[in-house]
């Protein structure tokens, strides 16, 4: 599935120092994405899910933990003030500055976040963490098979990996922004790894075997993240017009072809649909993701 300009590629067919400036390039692309616009603006509407997901990880005091693609610490926080010892990286640093003032402001000096990238973290050792957590951070990381790779290095054997992926063709909220604003999008270049396929349970398969991991120690659950936000969907929809990189791009790009009164359109419907809030003013969307559990 293509997604909006700007998501992470992988090259093919190049020479090694083609290659090697492509690379580069993606990346760069990579970290500018999510360091467009604003994420903690949509990442307020996620803190109790976050909060809930943390609760479901058995997480006990001094158990070191690593957040890949950690954002502002929705899953970072909670998992420090349960005592655990918390490292969050990620590769967009007005992420890691948010993360750090969050921390601060709440005095966990248990919870500390710099800048990495999921597809190598030579900075960290083999074997580092109890629990490496990446909820909607590594699939964003292009070279999935080196993001696998990466993050069963950094976990210690006995140790646990759990990631929350989206799934491609859901029909909850972010799958199908993403494949709304995909329509709207050029195409991507050549060799592109989608994302989304990090919410096909084959694909998380191949690449964790890759990594040395065999099936039996891979589990898979759907699970629910819930939106919610004190604004209507409208006005919740704009946040993601004016603070998302994803879809911010896509309204560029709709923008060049005088699309964008349809882009708009097609989204308010689907916030429209998707919000439950009872309540005037207020949203509130459950989005379903894939949730994998590795056993290291
Ligand atoms: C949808 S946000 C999720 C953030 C956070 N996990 C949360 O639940 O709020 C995706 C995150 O992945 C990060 N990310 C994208 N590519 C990355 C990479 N190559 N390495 C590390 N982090 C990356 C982005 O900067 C962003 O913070």
């Amino acid at each position: 599935m293509p997604l909006p300009a700007g998501l992470p590629d992988v090259a093919v067919s190049r020479t090694p120092a083609q290659k090697l400036g492509e690379g580069h390039r993606l990346m760069n692309a990579n970290k500018a994405l999510w360091e467009k616009g604003d994420f903690t603006r949509i990442a307020a509407s996620m803190r109790e899910s976050g909060e809930a997901l943390v609760a479901s990880l058995g997480i006990t005091a001094g158990m070191k933990m690593l957040d890949l693609g950690c954002g502002d610490g929705t899953t970072a926080l909670p998992a420090a003030r349960l005592g655990a010892d918390v490292l969050g990286v990620d590769i967009a640093s007005n992420l890691v500055e948010a993360g750090n003032r969050r921390a601060q402001a709440e005095g966990l000096k248990n919870c500390r976040f710099q800048e990495g990238d999921a597809t190598n973290l030579s900075e960290l050792a083999d074997g580092s963490f109890d629990l490496a957590i990446s909820i909607f951070g590594a699939m964003f990381a292009p070279k999935p098979f080196d993001v696998a790779k990466e993050m069963v290095r950094v976990t210690r054997p006995g140790g646990r990996i759990v990631m929350g992926n989206w799934i491609p063709n859901d029909p909850t909220l972010v799958a199908q922004i993403l494949k709304i604003s995909s329509a709207y999008s050029p195409p991507p270049p050549e060799g592109f790894v989608s994302p989304m396929t990090w919410g096909v349970e084959s694909n998380v398969i191949e690449r964790l075997a890759a990594a040395g991991v065999p099936g039996e120690k891979i589990s898979f659950a759907k699970d629910t993240y819930t939106f919610t936000a004190p604004v209507t969907p409208a006005a919740f929809l704009a946040d993601f017009r004016n603070y998302y990189g994803p879809t911010m791009n896509a309204f560029a790009a709709a923008e060049a072809n005088g699309k964008t009164a349809n882009l708009q359109e097609e989204l308010q419907a689907l916030f429209e649909s998707q919000n439950r809030s009872a309540l005037e003013g207020a949203t509130k969307v459950p989005a379903t993701f894939l949730r994998v559990t590795v056993a290291r």
